[in-house]
């Protein structure tokens, strides 16, 4: 592995020495960060960001998935680069991507149709489907950024990337091409960025609630400046992120630890009120079932139905003491309630606190109003937990509405996330990057 990675590092800096003599003063420059916009979509709830590829470049969107072990496009439809390199199979970048596996693609050769070529499975969890796909290399340009503003364009002439079929995007928010996977293994994009410019593997997601305003993702290490001049990454809780011994990708090879992000949930409070679980469920068993993970693609937390019955029961008698009444569900939700009697606060709707005990009681993120509810009309607003059923994969999976405006920062060398809880404390929110370029 090692003798792999020291090669890789060489080629992409050879790559580099031959752009220098066309274009020195771009490629002399070595950014400290990289900054890019996310935007969630209205119609899917997914969260959505935008790259540039390929020769001619062309901006892409892609959906954002923090479980998603590499980045994957479409290649059937429209595209054209002639930078495009297929990976070769039994090659230093196939076992940079995980794989072994080496296959013919019988039509006339393309992007995602060569031969001699390293597979992986490009996954889409939204539909809960993988196939196989050609791991190929081209350029990729992304924004530099000094904490602040977006600066000038950095470009990786090498990056390493899947080739998905056409089918593998439905589902997927209208106008994406593919996913964006920000897991922890080597190919996926915080890993393959950190090493092509030398920064720490570091990133952080800071996702914003408005289908108008995007919030942001950084790769490599704060300050994360949002308006008006609060560093994000200066807050931060911090908690270890765990490893899930079996894999929880669609498929895998045996023995395969999962590259998604767990923390170690230990206990639940509702109101600072400890709530009876079985413990059991909030560690992984022998076969990698149970645990906390963190998802981008899953719009609201799914707790696993005892879980949820507990959580959502002391929920309800907490509000009743407040005087907000319960009224019917509305799907996806089970429990609503009427928004009379609901004031609203800094942290949004006035409703019990959440909190989510993590080594021990002191470390908490705690889920407010604007991160626990959502408003489905004037009248009615509900917890925005659903259930998973009884038998889930993963007990506790945190969604996109618990995360939006907070701060979320990755640290894959020394496997800990830093939380900053609702940055609405901090009078800023996640949409509050600056995106005016100061390049
Ligand atoms: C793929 O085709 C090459 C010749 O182009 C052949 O040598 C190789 O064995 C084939 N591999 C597989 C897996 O069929
Ligand atoms: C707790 O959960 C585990 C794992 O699902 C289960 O085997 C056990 O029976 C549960 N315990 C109780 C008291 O429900
Ligand atoms: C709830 O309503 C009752 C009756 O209207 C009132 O006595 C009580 O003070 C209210 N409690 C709160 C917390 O507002
Ligand atoms: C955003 O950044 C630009 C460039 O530095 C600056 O001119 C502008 O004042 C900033 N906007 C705000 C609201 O601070």
């Amino acid at each position: 592995m090692a003798s792999a990675l020291s090669v890789i590092t060489l080629s992409i800096f050879l790559c580099f020495c031959s752009l220098n003599l066309s274009i020195d003063a771009q490629t002399s420059f070595r950014p400290r960060a990289l900054v890019l916009p996310v935007q969630k979509d209205a119609a899917t709830l997914q969260y959505v960001t935008k790259v540039s590829q390929r020769t001619p470049t062309v901006s892409i969107n892609v959906v954002l998935d923090l479980g998603g072990r590499f980045l994957w496009v479409d290649c059937d439809n429209n595209y054209v680069s002639s930078t495009y390199r297929p990976v070769r199979c039994r090659t230093s970048q196939c076992s940079l991507a995980g794989s072994d596996s080496c296959g013919n693609c019988t039509d006339a050769p393309k992007p995602g149709c060569n031969t001699n070529v390293c597979g992986v499975f490009p996954e889409n969890p939204i539909i809960r489907t993988s196939t196989s796909g050609e791991v190929a290399q081209d350029v990729l340009i992304l924004t530099s950024t000094d904490g602040s503003n977006p600066g000038r364009p950095v470009t990786v002439p090498q990056f390493i990337f899947a080739c998905g079929p056409t089918f593998l995007l439905q589902g997927l928010a209208s106008g994406t091409v593919g996913m964006a996977g920000l897991a922890r293994n080597r190919i996926a994009l915080p890993s393959q960025l950190a090493s092509a410019f030398s920064f720490h593997r570091k990133f952080a997601i800071c996702l914003s609630g408005s289908t108008n305003s995007p919030g942001v993702l950084f790769f490599g290490d704060g300050p994360y400046n949002l308006l008006p001049n609060i560093d994000a990454s200066s807050s931060l809780t911090y908690t270890r992120l765990l490893i899930n011994p079996v894999s929880t990708a669609g498929v895998f090879s045996q023995g395969e630890k999962s590259d998604e992000y767990f923390i170690g949930v230990k206990s639940i409070r509702v109101n600072n009120k400890p709530v009876s679980l079985n413990t059991t469920l909030l560690s992984f068993d022998s076969n990698g079932v149970g645990g906390t993970k963190i998802s981008t693609v899953n719009p609201y937390t799914v707790l696993e139905s005892s879980i949820f019955k507990a959580v959502t029961e002391a929920f309800i008698t907490e509000s009743a003491a407040r005087n907000i009444s319960r009224v019917a569900g509305v799907a996806p939700f089970e429990v609503c309630f009427s928004s009379q009697n609901v004031a609203s606060t800094r942290l949004g709707p006035a409703v019990p606190q959440i909190d989510l005990v993590l080594q021990n009681s002191n470390v908490v993120w705690s889920i407010f109003g604007s991160n626990s509810m959502v408003y489905v009309n004037d009248n009615v607003l509900c917890l925005g937990f659903v259930d998973g059923g009884s038998n889930p994969r993963t007990s506790i999976v945190i969604g996109g509405h618990q995360l939006e405006d907070n701060l979320l920062q990755f640290d894959l060398a020394t496997s800990r996330l830093g939380f900053s809880s609702s940055l609405l404390g901090s009078r800023t929110t996640c949409a509050n990057f600056n995106f005016t370029s100061v390049a």
